[in-house]
């Protein structure tokens, strides 16, 4: 591995995985548990799910089955928009634990803000969500607190309280940067997180991509993860297919110039998934 950490350092002095496995779409029972297996054979130790995905008790029986020990893995879920509040919150909570079978989280995260379109009381109901995190993170149930395609208007608040957001897991690939919230989140010390580094394949066939890969050897997927990393965010590829989940590890042999670095920070946006934080109807 050539000059880069394999793993980043949250505000709190907790160690994450630089590169996660993303189980977004994996459906509960044979397909996620044979997809974690084989990212956790294949060394990844980052596992990323929500309650949402409906996945949590596959993802826990895959954890349980590989023998690892729980303090070498880095495992993820998050909050789902129906069960913002602090009641809710610490409810939803205890079902997430007990769908994974674990007993304690290493970070716990907000999936979506309330916006504006949604709610009159938004910054309010963020607030009151976030109290709850922040409890369970002060009785050590999760090592670490965070948010998710949260904007700077909607981390405003956040920002004024005792504990603060450690990471905020935003849409995040060389074809579309988001570049005004992952300064905001660097200012204010908190990681940043990609989800869909691979803009769900759409930035795959992109020719600067293609270009640069074929410069390294590498394919467009690894370079897309690859210049995450670089760029200090760490991507959360999600594959169903085992090559491709060996193939998005395998990106710690190499470094990307800066100037290729430049170059793929230059590439126009052009594969937004649309899911504007405030606009989403879910
Ligand atoms: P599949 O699951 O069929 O292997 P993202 O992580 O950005 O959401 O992208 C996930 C999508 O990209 C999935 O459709 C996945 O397909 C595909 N994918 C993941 N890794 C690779 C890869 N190395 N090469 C090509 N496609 C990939």
């Amino acid at each position: 591995m050539k000059n880069i950490s394999e793993t980043f350092e949250l505000v709190n002095g907790c160690k994450i995985p630089s590169i996660g496995f993303g189980t977004w779409r994996l459906s509960d029972g044979y397909e996620v548990i044979s997809a974690v297996s084989k990212a956790l054979e294949c060394g990844y130790r980052h596992i990323d799910t929500a309650a949402a995905y409906r996945n949590e008790n596959g993802v826990g029986e895959a954890i349980g089955r590989s023998g690892i020990d729980r303090s070498e893995l880095f495992v993820t879920s998050k909050l789902w928009n129906t069960e913002r509040g602090y009641r809710k919150t610490l409810q939803a909570f205890e079902l997430t634990m007990q769908n994974l079978g674990l007993d304690y989280l290493d970070l716990y995260l907000i999936h979506w803000p309330a916006s504006e379109s949604q709610y009159k009381n938004w910054d309010e109901l963020n607030l009151d969500t976030w109290r709850a995190m922040t409890e369970l993170y002060e009785q050590g149930r999760v090592k670490a607190i965070g948010v998710s395609n949260f904007m700077e208007h909607h981390l405003d608040s956040l920002m004024k309280t005792p504990v603060k957001p450690m990471v905020n897991q935003i849409e995040y690939h060389p074809g579309y940067m988001h570049n005004e919230v992952v300064d905001y989140c660097c200012r204010n010390n908190m990681l940043v997180e990609a989800w869909s580094p691979l803009g769900e394949s759409r930035v795959l066939n992109n020719e600067v991509l293609c270009c640069i890969a074929e410069k390294y050897g590498k394919s467009p997927a690894q370079i897309s993860i690859r210049w995450c990393i670089q760029s200090g965010v760490v991507p959360l590829p999600k594959s169903v297919t085992p090559v491709r989940i060996s193939e998005n590890f395998d990106v710690f042999d190499f470094e990307i110039s800066s100037d290729d670095m430049c170059t793929i920070n230059s590439i126009s946006e052009f594969a937004f998934s649309g899911h504007h934080p405030d606009k989403v109807d879910f």
